[in-house]
């Protein structure tokens, strides 16, 4: 091969692999293929989407979890391995060093019924979106989506799937989860501080599992801790349980939910 040939072939390639660093990985968002697998946190399912996780969805360790959901929003290492501790007990293997998306669909580990966005395991895949399930948060929700309505929406979904579900039931932890969730979508999706989200980003990323940047959200500038994620789960539960004893159907168990989350993870890191 003539020397100038080989140079431009060199070129190209060069210029090629620049081209592919410079690629914003917002925008590089593939519908899952054959073979790959999604779960029922359509925040993870999301991520996974964009290729910040595998875009298989399988064997997501503690480090492609961690450097996933930084690039992506912005969490700092410890929320994310405090997390991962969570994700990676539904591996139905011991002691894992890594989960599957489709491992958090294991019914009453984490995945629990009254869920936002799904119907419960009782009624079919509770792992896959549902458009009823969601209409019904949704109808909930302002043009904000704030903690009052964030909650309203959790006690509307508990009482119609009490309703309709003979197997219904919600263990503390998965009631301490339902909080987090909303109090961790709302912080991403807006704003942490005053605990509120535009209701078009949430509805665009619950339809799509993609994240709203057409929409113009941007990943969020601070850092997202367990403190906060505690502090704003603390914030939506006092609503939550104020709503409860307004429609009567208070619980009475003892201690917070962050709480409950932080001892329930002590026990898998024992
Ligand atoms: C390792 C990290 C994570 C794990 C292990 C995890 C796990 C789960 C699981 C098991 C569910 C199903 C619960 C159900 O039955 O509804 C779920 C739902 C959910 N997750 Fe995640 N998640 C993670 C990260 C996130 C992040 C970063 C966010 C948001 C910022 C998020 C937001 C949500 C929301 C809003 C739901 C509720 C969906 C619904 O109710 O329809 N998750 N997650
Ligand atoms: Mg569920």
């Amino acid at each position: 091969m003539r020397h100038s040939t080989l140079f431009s072939l060199m070129a190209v390639a060069i210029s090629v692999a620049g081209a592919a660093s410079n690629v914003d990985p917002f925008e590089q968002w593939h519908k899952p293929e054959a073979g790959h697998v999604r779960g029922p946190c359509p925040f993870l399912n999301t991520f996974a989407n964009h290729g910040f996780l595998p875009r298989t969805g399988k064997y997501i360790t503690k480090q492609n979890l961690a450097d996933g959901l930084f690039k992506s929003v912005n969490f700092d290492a410890n929320i994310s391995a405090f997390l991962f501790d969570f994700a990676a007990s539904t591996n139905p293997e011991p002691n894992s060093t890594w989960f599957s998306l489709d491992h958090l669909t294991r019914h009453n580990v984490l995945e629990h019924d009254a869920s936002l966005s799904r119907v419960d395991a009782f009624h079919g895949h509770a792992d896959l979106f549902n458009e009823a399930a969601f209409a019904e948060t949704l109808s909930y929700y302002g043009d904000t989506v704030d903690v009052k309505g964030g909650a309203a929406a959790i006690v509307a979904r508990m009482k119609s799937c009490k309703a309709t579900n003979p197997t219904y039931s919600l263990s503390d932890l998965g009631e301490a989860f339902i909080i987090g969730e909303t109090a961790a979508f709302i912080s991403i999706l807006g704003d942490a501080e005053s605990i509120t989200a535009p209701k078009k980003l949430v509805e665009y990323l619950f339809r799509n599992e993609r994240l709203p940047t057409e929409l113009g959200w941007k990943r969020p500038e601070s850092a997202f801790t367990t403190e906060l994620l505690l502090h704003n789960l603390e914030t939506v539960e006092a609503e939550y349980r104020k709503q409860l004893n307004a429609t009567s159907q208070a619980r009475k168990r003892s201690g917070g939910f962050a709480d409950r989350l932080l001892f329930a993870r002590q026990g898998l890191t024992a």
